[in-house]
């Protein structure tokens, strides 16, 4: 028996003008759900095809009144940016919680992209100065740009970006795609790690994902007052950056504590059950509150959750909007 799903592309999902703000609400939405314990929700596994490249199968159920499941099977392939080929790759389905049936299914690349920049802008929400005005960037590309992106929303006065990237041009590439949305702050292309930390509010490490971290931008250089976002896992950020902190938030508790049980990731001094602050889900039901000053520290693994609230959104648009291709399964 055949039956109706959506095949949403990328260049599809683009036409939805979908903003930051609202998939910032979304994703949101959904840690209040982890908070009061309506998810389910595994750490994600995966396949390892090449070295540092992974294959991630991510399944989750948000409960309660949203009532919501999705699962996404993502690739990160480092060695790609040589061949022209996109980091991330993959698709998100979309399924009747009630039937188990397949409704959508659509580009997976776009969801990661999104979310993840959305994730740091819920953390940042929670954890941020209002008066930040210096961003570090590290590692200027897709995420890079994202996560700016979610910055703007919620910090107002920023006036100076600072960038760096290893591979040449990337600073300009970026600098031309980010300026607009930042019309009146100077870019500032640093040549080291180093300068691009000194003297920021916030610093955002968006470098590949490798089993063997160099951990490149130390505890020492960052100012007293800052907040230290890991989108890389534990690649960039010296153990201190995150066990000396007021604070180290993570998405999800259990998710972080399986990957540093059972995996090469969070080694080393990274923090353990006891140098866990709290995970978004208990900062958005409410039941911890964050803090403003001091380093405060943050490794967003990217979970389940946030593809679902996304996919979602995005599902629910392109009904209302009329846009996509319906396929016979
Ligand atoms: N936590 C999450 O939810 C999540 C989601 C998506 C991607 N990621 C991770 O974010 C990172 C960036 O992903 P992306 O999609 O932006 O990839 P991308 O390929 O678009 O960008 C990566 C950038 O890092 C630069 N780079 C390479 N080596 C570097 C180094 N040693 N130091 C600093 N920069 C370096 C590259 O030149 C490139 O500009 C990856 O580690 C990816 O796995 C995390």
């Amino acid at each position: 028996m055949a039956f109706d799903v959506l095949w949403l592309s990328q260049a599809d999902i683009d036409t939805l003008g979908i903003t930051m703000l609202e998939i910032m609400d979304e994703v949101e939405r959904g840690f209040v759900a982890q908070g009061r314990g309506d998810i389910e929700m595994p750490a994600k596994i995966g396949i390892h095809t090449r070295k540092d490249c992974f294959n991630h199968s991510m399944p989750c159920y948000v409960g309660g009144e949203l009532d919501m499941a999705g699962v996404k099977v993502v690739s990160g392939y480092p060695p790609n940016q040589k061949k022209g080929l996109p980091y991330i790759t993959g698709i998100w389905c979309l399924l009747d919680p009630e039937t188990g049936l397949v409704r959508a299914v659509m580009d997976a690349a776009w969801i990661t992209a999104w979310r993840t920049g959305a994730a740091s802008g819920v953390y940042a929400r929670h954890f941020g100065s209002p008066d930040t005005k210096s961003v570090a960037i590290i590692g200027l590309g897709v995420q890079g740009r994202m996560n700016l992106r979610a910055m703007i929303e919620v910090f107002p006065h920023i006036s100076e970006v600072r960038m760096f990237d290893p591979i040449a041009g990337q600073s300009a590439r970026y600098q031309t795609d980010m300026q607009p949305l930042l019309p009146g702050a100077a870019f500032v292309e640093c040549a080291n790690p180093k300068d691009c930390v000194a003297n920021s509010d916030v610093i955002i490490t968006c470098s590949p994902i490798v089993e063997k971290p160099q951990r490149y931008v130390r505890a020492e250089w960052l100012k007293a007052d800052c907040l230290a976002i890991a989108v890389d896992y534990d690649s960039a950020f010296d153990a201190e950056t995150m066990s000396k902190a007021v604070s180290f938030t993570t998405d999800n508790a259990g998710q972080y504590l399986w990957t540093q049980e059972h995996g090469v990731y969070f080694q080393n001094g990274y923090p353990d059950k006891a140098g866990l602050h709290s995970d978004l889900g208990e900062i958005c039901a409410g039941t911890k509150a964050g803090v403003r000053t001091g380093r405060r520290t943050a490794v967003l693994m990217g979970i389940a959750l946030d593809d679902v609230m996304t996919g979602h959104l995005i599902y629910q648009k392109a009904l209302e909007r009329k846009i996509g291709t319906w396929v016979q399964l």
